[in-house]
């Protein structure tokens, strides 16, 4: 694992949206995994600005995101479908087939999640998975007690994280309480992993996430595991990490962080 802290949010969203677009670049059939949520919404507009910009082109890229709620239809501001386009896709030049986010409203949900890791399959796995944290130490809406290996599938969510996101629906009360999710183990097959963590109040989970012991309760520390993984975050986030000077030191003298120290 790597850790890159940077001094504003507006540098860390910067930075990983160069990451993306490099990947983009070096591979126009990226098979990019997609996040949702708050942190997600700069890091959108960003990507929207490169598309306008500077032509980058999401012509043959495929996604898939990590989750959906159970229940909601795409129509349904509440929907990762609706904040997907309303955020990304409907702003770039994305091929609408080539996007894949899991069927909350399908009858049979096992069937659901597993032809979706069928189509992750086919195309080749995940090249770059985009994350974020949940205030639950969540990655996607693998809740305490995720399985390392498990894969996608249903999952109830824990009154934590309907107490972080029930303010993003018109009416709280219609936050649905289950969703499907790609797994810890899914998550982890991806060929690199980029998280994005913002704001003061993702401190202390950020520090548990990166520094603390390998465990099911919170699962992001399961990115610990990963080959290859890149956290990049702002100082805000990053103020209860003990070993910063050392992620700094790395950051600043070893070589092979050179490309991500010219995007910044
Ligand atoms: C949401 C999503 C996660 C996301 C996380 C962070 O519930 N399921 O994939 O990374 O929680 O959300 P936010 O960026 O709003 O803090």
């Amino acid at each position: 694992m790597q850790v890159i802290l940077q001094p504003t949010a507006e540098r860390a969203v910067n930075l990983v949206a160069h990451i993306i677009a490099e990947s983009i670049k070096r591979k126009p059939h990226l098979v990019l995994g997609l996040a949702t949520g708050r942190t997600m919404v700069p890091l959108y507009q960003r990507l929207v600005s490169m598309h306008r910009e500077e032509g980058l082109d999401f012509s043959l890229v495929v996604t898939f995101n990590l989750d959906e709620y159970i229940g909601l239809p795409p129509s349904h501001p509440g929907s990762y479908h609706y904040f997907m386009y309303n955020h990304l896709f409907n702003h770039i030049n994305i091929d609408k087939r080539n996007i894949h986010i899991p069927n909350g409203m399908a009858e049979d949900i096992r069937k659901e999640c597993k032809l979706y890791e069928e189509k992750i399959r086919d195309f080749g796995g995940i090249d770059l998975q985009i994350l974020s944290i949940g205030e639950s130490g969540h990655i996607g809406f693998n809740e305490p007690l995720s399985s390392m290996f498990s894969r996608t599938r249903e999952k109830a969510l824990s009154p934590i994280t309907i107490e972080q996101n029930k303010h993003l629906f018109p009416n709280p009360e219609e936050m649905p309480k289950r969703a499907i999710t790609m797994g810890v183990g899914t998550i982890l097959e991806a060929d690199q992993c980029v998280v994005l963590v913002t704001g003061k109040h993702k401190g202390e989970i950020l520090a548990k996430a990166v520094e603390g012991p390998i465990t099911a309760m919170v699962s992001a520390t399961a990115l610990q595991l990963h080959p290859n993984c890149v956290v990049v975050a702002d100082e805000e986030a990053g103020c209860k990490l003990t070993q910063k000077e050392y992620y700094r030191w790395i950051f600043e003298n070893e070589p092979e962080w050179e490309v991500y120290r010219g995007k910044i």
